[in-house]
């Protein structure tokens, strides 16, 4: 793990959506080095969340990459509009509908770093990393979900664990866990190997976002 970079992606779904410019300022200034757009079709999770025209708004006020986490049945007919609209990384799940054979997956990844994106593949809680091992080779990001995906504030699954050490061991690129991520539990994936933490509630729902995004680094400080 040392040497690797630490990176915080706070999950604006967790924002206050009536003032979200101001919202990403307001975690810009705090230290967030990603913003994480949760994008939900109502079919691959229950909820319905956000489309291309939100990234495109979020593209205007910030110059902070946008991590855009496609929870779709379908997210290869979405790869090039979240694209146009200033996704820097676009991750999409292997359980969706649309890429069930090991083909569909690979060919959603590198259509999205043909089109200038970084690619990033994510798994379910129960989805065994052994289903993603394939396409390591052409993913910029791995994505380990530590809830169900579908809604935020809910409590972080720590079966997850033992699977981050096992892709950590096999994928050197960037390693990222989402859902229920805290200090306490950000500091078991991090000893696990993940390097990028994804946090709504807890950035968003804190007193001090700055506090919360430095807590999440492993440091007070
Ligand atoms: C859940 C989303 C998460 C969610 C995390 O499906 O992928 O990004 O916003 O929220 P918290 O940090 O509140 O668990
Ligand atoms: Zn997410």
């Amino acid at each position: 793990m040392s040497g690797r970079r630490i990176l915080v992606s706070p999950s604006l779904l967790a924002c206050d959506f009536s003032r979200l410019a101001d919202e990403v300022r307001k975690v810009e200034e705090a230290g967030a080095d990603w913003l994480h757009v949760d994008v939900m079709d109502g079919h691959f999770v229950p909820n319905l969340t956000m489309g291309p025209v939100i990234v495109e708004a979020l593209r205007k006020v910030t110059r902070l990459p946008l991590d855009v986490h496609l929870m779709l049945n379908h997210p290869e007919q979405y790869v090039k509009p979240f694209v146009d609209a200033g996704a820097h990384y676009v991750t999409v799940h292997v359980e969706a509908e649309g890429l069930r054979s090991q083909d569909a997956v690979a060919k959603a990844l590198s259509r999205i770093r043909e089109l200038g994106a970084r690619a990033g593949i994510s798994v379910r809680p129960r989805t065994g990393a052994e289903a993603i091992k394939p396409f390591l080779s052409q993913t910029d990001l791995v994505l380990a979900m530590t809830v169900e995906p579908g809604f935020g504030g809910q409590a972080f699954i720590p079966d997850v664990v033992p699977k981050i050490r096992q892709l950590r061991g096999w994928f050197a690129g960037d390693l990222s866990v989402d859902g229920g991520i805290t200090d306490g539990t950000g500091a078991s994936c991090r000893e696990a190997g993940a390097n990028v933490f994804v946090a709504g509630t807890y950035v968003f729902r804190s007193a001090s976002y700055q506090r919360a995004i430095q807590s999440l680094r492993g440091s007070t400080a």
